[in-house]
């Protein structure tokens, strides 16, 4: 890692010269890419763009947004649409081009990853057509701050969130974004200002209807962890750190369960979550499974 001053933009990002969702490139080249993406870099396509046809460019509205939600959002299992504000036209028609994004950005992790093909599980496809800037909202949720992906009411049980973006803003405008520390520095920090699981924790949340699942200590943790790093002020504006400006028609793959990310401004980027086993990475000992069950000394799901 560079020093805290002078953070190079080599340490958190790796470019890849793809022109196409499922580009050849050379064996040096994944071997490249795998190992960045394991050790929380991003790997960014800045030639990568997801084509948006003329008759879909007026879906790009924010008058198709559902009042009092952020996202559009597509489950590629059962293949509905949620958030959108419309006929059932509109509607379709965002399906549609969620879904198009969707199995695009499949073909593009199996290509860039293909060690983790067939071993990827599916999660949602969203939408976000608001600019984020100046969205009042609760610390926990503001995506301006920087922090590492754990959702409250999905717990991902040790698996990792690995999740493609791309910009398809057509006025040009990047989606900002800060890239911060690795996730064994934010665990060495963090971890020992965790408190202890509720016990009552999961049969409550399950009463009222907000998991499925169980949270184990892992997504337990992992929530701690997002929220401290939010609420920390001086952390957010003191820990190394760059900015990074993601172009009008680019694309970029992270792990964002230990990429400490931020989106700070933007508008019209869509947005694939995948799931991994930690057990089908190249090197598991990089999740952050591995990370916190090593410092805890105890197994956490
Ligand atoms: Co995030």
């Amino acid at each position: 890692m560079a020093n805290n001053r002078f953070p190079r933009l080599s340490d958190f990002i790796y470019e890849m010269d793809l022109a196409t969702w499922s580009s050849d490139m050379s064996v040096a080249d994944l071997k490249r890419a795998i190992e960045s993406i394991e050790a929380g870099k991003v790997l960014y396509a800045p030639f990568l763009s997801f084509k948006i046809k003329d008759s879909e460019v007026n879906l790009l509205s924010e008058t198709y947004l559902l009042k009092g939600v952020k996202n559009i959002s597509y489950d590629p299992h059962s293949g509905k649409v949620k958030g959108v504000h419309g006929t059932s036209e509109a509607q379709e028609r965002l399906q549609n081009l969620l879904e198009r994004f969707s199995r695009e950005a499949y073909n593009l992790v199996s290509t860039v990853l293909p060690f983790y093909k067939n071993k990827l599980i599916w999660g949602r496809t969203s939408f976000r057509p608001v600019e984020i800037k100046g969205r009042e909202t609760s610390y926990r949720k503001d995506g301006t701050r920087l922090h590492v992906d754990a959702f409250p009411a999905s717990p991902s049980k040790g698996k990792r969130i690995l999740r493609v973006f791309s910009n398809i803003n057509l006025e040009g405008t990047p989606s900002e974004w800060r890239i911060g520390e690795p996730f064994s520095d934010v665990a060495k920090r963090y971890l020992p200002k965790v408190k202890p699981q509720f016990p009552g924790i999961n049969f409550l949340l399950r009463a009222i209807g907000y998991t499925k699942e169980k949270r184990t200590l892992y997504d337990h943790i992992m929530l701690s962890i997002h929220d401290k790093m939010k609420g920390d002020k001086g952390y957010q504006d003191h820990v190394s750190q760059i900015r990074m400006p993601f172009p009008a028609k680019t694309t970029w793959i992270v792990m964002t369960d230990c990429t400490s990310h931020a989106a700070m401004a933007g508008q019209h980027v869509l947005d694939q979550t995948f799931y991994l086993n930690p057990q089908d990475m190249m090197n598991p000992k990089l999740s952050p499974l591995y990370i916190l069950e090593r410092i805890t000394g105890k197994a956490l799901v």
